[in-house]
């Protein structure tokens, strides 16, 4: 495409509002939006389906190499297909959850779906890229970054509320061990650990609304020139 491309990085652990953030803005700002994490969810999907265990590096590089998936761009109309069928729903279920790490610890896993990131992302126009990654590895030359903090009591806090309001069973206790483990493991990491990019604009969101932390990406977004 002949049009200039703004690529807006949103990185940051979970429980920072980062999804429903990251959405709401391509809306905002007219652009197309690519969820990252799905895509490990969904390579973690196939995992799981073909029988392989997720520890087991050299079996899940081999059978997420001709991964067959496809993912809309279009903010608000997402959905995820493998080999056809739309995942979207099973991708957020508990055995995908709790074995996406794993997955997603495989350099080779990363290396595709990095790839495919960096074509949906070269279309042109503005698009909102969300994930742990985008800023340090995927797009380190992205128009905008941005990397969503907040502390692991309040993360394990919204985390608690979301979990009950969706009728299942949470302890705040046991989701803050949660969130803490997950964040060593996810910071600690030999590939691409989670951090924030050296030239990203960090908000910490433990104190403020997510409206206000959306005014302050839209201003970011809007202040920042696409480029040719
Ligand atoms: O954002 P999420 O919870 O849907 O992400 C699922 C998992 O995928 C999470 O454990 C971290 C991993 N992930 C990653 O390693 N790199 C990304 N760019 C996005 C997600």
């Amino acid at each position: 495409s002949s049009r200039p491309n703004r690529r807006i990085a949103i990185d940051g652990p979970a429980g920072t509002g980062k999804s429903t953030l990251a959405r709401t803005l391509a809306g905002r700002v007219g652009g197309a939006y690519l969820d990252t994490g799905a895509m490990y969810r969904a390579a973690t999907l196939h995992v799981l389906r073909a029988g392989i265990d997720p520890e087991d590096g050299d079996a899940v590089s081999a059978a997420t190499a001709d991964l067959p998936l496809e993912i809309g761009t279009d903010a608000g109309a997402e959905r995820i297909l493998l080999a056809s069928e739309d995942v979207s729903e099973e991708i957020r279920t508990a055995p995908v959850t709790a074995n996406v790490s794993a997955v997603s610890a495989v350099a080779q896993v990363r290396e595709n779906l990095v790839r495919l990131q960096r074509r949906l992302a070269a279309g042109g126009g503005t698009v909102v890229l969300e994930g742990r990654d985008i800023g340090t590895v995927v797009l380190p030359d992205a128009e905008v970054k941005i990397y969503l903090t907040a502390s692991p009591e309040v993360r394990a806090r919204r985390r608690t509320d979301q979990d009950r309001a969706a009728g299942r069973a949470a302890e705040y206790e046991e989701v803050l061990a949660a969130v803490i483990e997950r964040d060593r493991k996810d910071s600690t990491r030999a590939a691409s650990p989670l951090r924030p990019a050296a030239d990203a604009v960090v908000i910490d969101t433990s104190d403020l609304t997510l409206e206000e932390v959306l005014d302050r990406l839209v201003a970011l977004a809007e202040e920042t020139e696409a480029s040719q």
